[in-house]
């Protein structure tokens, strides 16, 4: 049976689509599957793409914190993902920490997307914070999310070359090409079984993605 991925963005949503739409294709379509989709952000583009899809899509905001959920939020996040039957959640440019109540929920089956290669960069604007400091490669990272500020442990990284020509926002553009092929793809590693943690090390039967 396909794997149930909820998924929660606060923003544009390009990497739901690079997800929803992997999962779409016949040969995909019995692996994984987008069960919802939650937003905190009120009119944020990702709830349209999930329309659009005909995914269900649920807006909990937080008005009580900026960058994290307060506890009573977070009991309704859990809530709605248990009432999908959630098997792993995606956190897909979810712009704020998620802390034990989803975390205990759901153990070892929350992951998330950052745009730099971790450890470095982390927190907001990870491409930027790149730009200025002038290095020469980047990237992302998927990781499972543990309560601290993206520092689980890591499934899968990419590279990006940053050439001396781009701006800040280029460099995003060309991590993004990234995260949409990677993210897809660590999603079905999990959902097939091949994804193992041993304390910060995570092996991939199959090799690396
Ligand atoms: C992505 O680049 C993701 O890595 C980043 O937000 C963007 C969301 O894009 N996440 C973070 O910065 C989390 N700290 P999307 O809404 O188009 O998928």
């Amino acid at each position: 049976m396909a794997l149930k991925v909820s998924v929660l963005g606060s923003g544009s949503g390009t990497n739901f689509e690079a997800i929803a739409s992997y999962f779409d294709s016949p040969e995909k379509r019995n692996i994984a599957r987008i069960a919802c989709v939650i937003s905190d952000i009120s009119g944020a583009y990702i709830m349209e793409r999930a329309r659009k899809r005909n995914i269900p899509s649920h807006l909990i905001p937080c008005d009580a914190f900026k960058t994290k959920l307060d506890p009573e939020t977070e009991e309704k996040y859990v809530d709605t993902l248990k009432s999908y039957n959630t098997e792993l959640v995606v956190l897909a440019g979810f712009m704020r920490v998620v802390k034990k109540g989803i975390l205990y929920a759901f153990p070892d089956r929350v992951i998330n997307i950052h745009p730099a290669l971790l450890p470095s960069f982390k927190g907001l604007k990870s491409w930027q914070q790149a730009y200025d400091y002038g290095v020469k490669v980047t990237g992302c990272t998927v990781h499972f999310a543990d309560e601290g500020i993206d520092t689980g442990p890591i499934i899968a990284q990419r590279v990006v070359g940053i050439e001396d020509a781009d701006t800040a926002e280029a460099i995003h553009e060309k991590i993004q090409v990234e995260e949409h092929d990677v993210y897809p793809k660590v999603i079905e590693a999990i959902a097939c079984g091949r994804v193992s943690v041993y304390g910060r090390k995570v092996r991939i039967k199959g090799g690396r993605l």
